[in-house]
C-alpha cells in the first residue's frame, strides 16, 4: 500500500522518457517521409507579392487611382511620376505605351481621366511626384 506510489512514480519518469522517445522517432519518421515525397510533390505555390507601390503614395487628384492602376500592370509608378510633360507629351506617351508596349488604348472618358491626372501633377520642369525637384519656398 505504501510502496506502490513510490515504486508508481520511479517508474513514471523512464515510461514517460519512452514515449517522448517514440514520439521523437515517429516525428523523424514523418519528416524523412515528408522530405523524401516532397521533390516528387506539388511545387510550394509560388509567393504571392503584394504591390510594392499603392496609389496613396502619390500626389491626390482626381483620376489617380485609374491613372495608377491603368499603368502599373507593366512597371511601377514611380517610372510616371519622375517625368514632367506637356499633355501632348503625355498624350503621345500613352500612344507610345500602346504601340510599343500593348498597352491596352486608353479611349474617351478613361483618356481624358488618366490625362487630367497626369497633366495636373506632372507638368513640365515640375514634376510633382516623388524624387521630383520640389522648391522649398513654394508651398503648394
Ligand atoms: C502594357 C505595358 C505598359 C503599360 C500598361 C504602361 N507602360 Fe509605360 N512602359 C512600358 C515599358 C515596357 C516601358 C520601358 C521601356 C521603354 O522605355 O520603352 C515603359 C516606360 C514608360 C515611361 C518611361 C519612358 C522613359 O523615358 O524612360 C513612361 C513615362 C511611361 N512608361 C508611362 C506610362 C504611363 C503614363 C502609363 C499608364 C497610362 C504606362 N506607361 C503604362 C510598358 C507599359
Amino acid at each position: 500500500m505504501i510502496a506502490s506510489p513510490v515504486s508508481g512514480s520511479a517508474a513514471a519518469p523512464s515510461a514517460r522518457r519512452r514515449l517522448v522517445a517514440a514520439a521523437l522517432a515517429g516525428l523523424l519518421a514523418a519528416c524523412a517521409i515528408f522530405m523524401a515525397a516532397a521533390p516528387g510533390g506539388a511545387q510550394a505555390p509560388t509567393a504571392f507579392t503584394p504591390r510594392e507601390e499603392s496609389p496613396e503614395e502619390f500626389p491626390e487628384g482626381a483620376g489617380r487611382d485609374e491613372t495608377f492602376y491603368a499603368c502599373t500592370p507593366c512597371h511601377n509608378f514611380k517610372l510616371v511620376a519622375q517625368q514632367g510633360m506637356t499633355r501632348n507629351q503625355w498624350n503621345d506617351t500613352l500612344d507610345w505605351m500602346t504601340q510599343r508596349h500593348n498597352m491596352p488604348p486608353l479611349e474617351g472618358d478613361d483618356r481624358k481621366i488618366v490625362l487630367d491626372y497626369l497633366e495636373a501633377t506632372y507638368p513640365p520642369s515640375a514634376p510633382a511626384g516623388r524624387g521630383g525637384w520640389q522648391n522649398p519656398f513654394m508651398k503648394r
